[in-house]
């Protein structure tokens, strides 16, 4: 009857008994099934009647079953949630961040390329003709010396600069050319709080018909205001390197909080030396790079330097590292 059914249903204790109920009572075999079966035995006069019952009873029943299982399922999340305060903050994620160097060479990279230059590349491991030679640097030159420079047996080495991407572009293109190329040198250097062994440069090299001191000048003094404000004073000092003449260190002047302001060197530079184009035309074997038809500039730049002024880093063995106390600070 629908009395007992209901009484069953209300007795179960979880959601597998439940099922099984609701299978007695209106499965195939079931209790309501077998009653409406007998629907065809009721006399004709009192078939409305009886339908009518049974019907309510199908309708309290189907009721119960999803009352109950609503209950049953509520007590059983209860039950899981026990325990777990659902107040607590949720842990937070470990989420990764781009390192200093990375952000500082897109940068730089990115005004630079904004002013015109193309991305360049060359190999980490070079010859002695591109990474010095070609560069106008003698034999004799101490930079070439083997207390200073990693050789390899075959008398390869790791590029001491990244001016060797000057002379492999300037030997597969012809001019205009205005490239930078950021990668990793390697210097033989105490490691110490300024210095690794490995590092990183951004090299620029502008080559055309009448590219001058001026454009030099211009066009690093913008690149410096663009990095670190338009407010920084930049100077060009005059140095030495073999391969431009002539040829200037850039200081830019930093006010520190707290401090007295002061120059600090970031880069060197000046006009491609002639004696470079003609090794030039001796490898390509052309004149295009004729001293007499172009002119060039040229630049390079530390980017462990630039990425230790812009936020303060006291020991560029951070930058290796991978502490993540230190990397998060940049996240
Ligand atoms: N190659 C020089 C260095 O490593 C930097 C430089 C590049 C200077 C281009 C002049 C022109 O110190």
């Amino acid at each position: 009857t629908q009395t007992e059914a209901l009484a069953r249903i209300e007795a179960v204790a979880d959601i597998r008994s439940l099922e099984d109920a609701r299978v007695g009572i209106l499965g195939k075999q079931g209790s309501l099934t077998k009653l409406s079966a007998g629907m065809r035995d009721v006399p004709k006069e009192e078939k409305a009647e009886v339908g009518q019952l049974l019907n309510a009873a199908r309708q309290a029943i189907t009721g119960a079953l999803e009352g109950k299982k609503e209950a049953l399922q509520s007590e059983a999340d209860a039950k899981a949630l026990a325990g777990i305060d659902l107040t607590l903050p949720a842990r937070s994620l470990h989420t990764g961040s781009l390192h200093p160097l990375t952000l500082i060479r897109d940068e730089a990279v990115g005004i630079l390329r904004r002013m015109g230059f193309a991305l360049a590349d060359g190999p980490e491991i070079e010859d002695e003709f591109h990474c010095f030679d070609a560069l106008n640097t003698p034999a004799d030159h101490p930079a070439r010396n083997e207390k200073d420079t990693f050789y390899f047996d075959s008398g390869k080495l790791l590029r001491t600069h990244t001016s060797s991407v000057q002379v492999r572009t300037m030997e597969a293109e012809a001019p205009p050319i205005r490239i930078i190329a950021p990668g990793s040198a390697y210097r033989r250097d105490e490691i110490d709080a300024t210095h690794l062994s490995v590092f990183n440069q951004l090299e620029g090299l502008y080559v055309d018909t009448d590219v001058s001191l001026g454009d030099l000048k211009g066009t690093l003094e913008y690149f410096f205001h663009e990095l670190f404000g338009s407010a920084t004073e930049v100077r060009f000092r005059p140095h030495f390197f073999p391969f431009t003449e002539p040829s200037f260190e850039i200081d830019v002047k930093l006010h520190a909080k707290g401090q007295a302001p002061k120059w600090i060197e970031v880069a060197g530079c000046g006009m491609v030396d002639p004696a470079v184009f003609d090794a030039i035309g001796a490898s390509r074997n052309d004149d295009a790079y004729s001293p007499e038809k172009v002119t060039g500039f040229a630049f390079g730049m530390g980017l462990d330097r630039l990425a230790m002024i812009r936020w303060g880093i006291k020991d560029i063995r951070l930058l290796i590292e991978n502490d993540t106390r230190f990397l998060k600070q940049f996240a």
